[in-house]
């Protein structure tokens, strides 16, 4: 049998630049560079994005190959991320993909974020991996979905948000209590001393399996202006309830609406992707839900939960196997969808 095909895997879809090796599904480096910068903007500035990603994306691929013990001449593909992301962002990394495929003569893969963010589950590091069909809840700062995994390469979304998205709904409600971005690590620290019942805030009604965040955003605003008209001190003296009750009111969000996609698909295998999937309030509620109902619970290793190449790399992999290569007229989208 032939060697495994070593994978450079490439993303650049919003302000992390990163540059991974996987030979097959096994992982031999995973370098990310994270923009600080654009904390004191209080969100991410897509302008300053680019330009940052022009810097860092050759020294990124450099300890990459360095790390993982390689020649570049022994990488088999490459794979960057099309979309979907800020498009400034994305094209520094399409555009030294091609360039290296070009370069190297080897075969250009594009992939979908999202699609990478799901099969991070994939990257062997010796622990059981998700069957299919499974569901997948993907939260990320710019995506809410439930995605039923048929196979790699066949995934159907069959609920999404129709305004926010969970990691915006955590960010903007970390900016309304004066915490610097990205709120949703914030809000998870603070959270954990406080009472998730200390303050209720509006539910959403949606239909079917969509998510919406905006008025439970609305619902934050107003409770925080009344109550800092009473006592400019609110936020201060009830930061740890306040982060715990939205943290406790997003979750549960995302948990009825997940509840619903397993009794109307009847699969009971899941796993969570994505930024907020590091959330550890969203972790121990899955992991009860989980023990609690006999599902099989799949929940990605710390460092696959953010954006990060290795996760693109792996989804590189899949569409390797299957022959499925981007030509060098490839251009990055900044709304794709699977
Ligand atoms: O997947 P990701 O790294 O980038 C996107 O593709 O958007 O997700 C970033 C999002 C941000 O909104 C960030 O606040 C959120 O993930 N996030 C968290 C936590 N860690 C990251 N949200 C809640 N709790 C966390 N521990
Ligand atoms: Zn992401």
């Amino acid at each position: 049998m032939s060697n495994p095909p070593i994978i450079l895997g490439i993303e650049s879809s919003c302000d992390d630049t990163s540059a991974a090796i996987l030979q097959g599904q096994k992982i031999l480096s995973n370098i990310v560079a994270n923009q600080e910068l654009h904390t004191q903007y209080g969100g991410v500035v897509p302008e300053l994005a680019s330009r940052a990603h022009q810097q860092n994306i050759i020294p990124v691929v450099d300890a990459a190959i360095k790390k993982a013990n390689i020649k570049k001449e022994d990488i088999t593909a490459i794979a960057f991320t099309k979309g979907p992301g800020l498009l400034g962002s994305l094209l520094v990394g399409s555009s030294f993909s091609k360039s290296f495929a070009m370069g190297m003569d080897i075969p250009l893969i594009a992939v979908n974020h999202m699609q990478g963010h799901i099969l991070s589950h994939f990257i062997d590091e010796g622990e059981s991996m998700p069957k299919f069909p499974f569901l997948c809840l993907t939260v990320s700062g710019g995506h809410t979905q439930i995605v039923q995994v048929e196979s790699p390469n066949k995934m159907n979304v069959i609920g999404t948000t129709i305004d926010d998205a969970a990691g915006e709904a955590f960010d903007k409600s970390a900016k309304l209590l004066g915490l610097p971005y990205p709120g949703g690590p914030i809000i998870d620290k603070h959270a954990k001393t406080g009472d998730i019942h200390a303050f209720e805030f509006g539910k959403p009604k949606i239909k079917e399996l969509d998510f919406s965040f905006s008025g439970l955003k609305t619902s934050i605003f107003y409770k925080i202006q009344n109550n800092m008209q009473k006592n400019p001190k609110f936020i201060d003296e009830n930061l740890a309830d306040l982060c715990a009750s939205i943290q406790h009111s997003i979750v549960s969000i995302l948990l009825k609406k997940l509840e619903k996609a397993i009794k109307q698909t009847g699969i009971k295998q899941l796993a969570i992707a994505g930024g907020v999937s590091a959330n550890s309030y969203l972790r121990s509620e899955l992991k009860n839900l989980s023990e609690t109902k006999g599902y099989k619970l799949y929940i990605p290793k710390f460092e696959y939960c953010t954006d990060n190449a290795a996760m693109i790399a792996i989804a590189g992999y899949f569409k390797y196997l299957d022959e499925d290569f981007a030509d060098q007229s490839e251009t990055p989208s900044a709304r794709l969808s699977f």
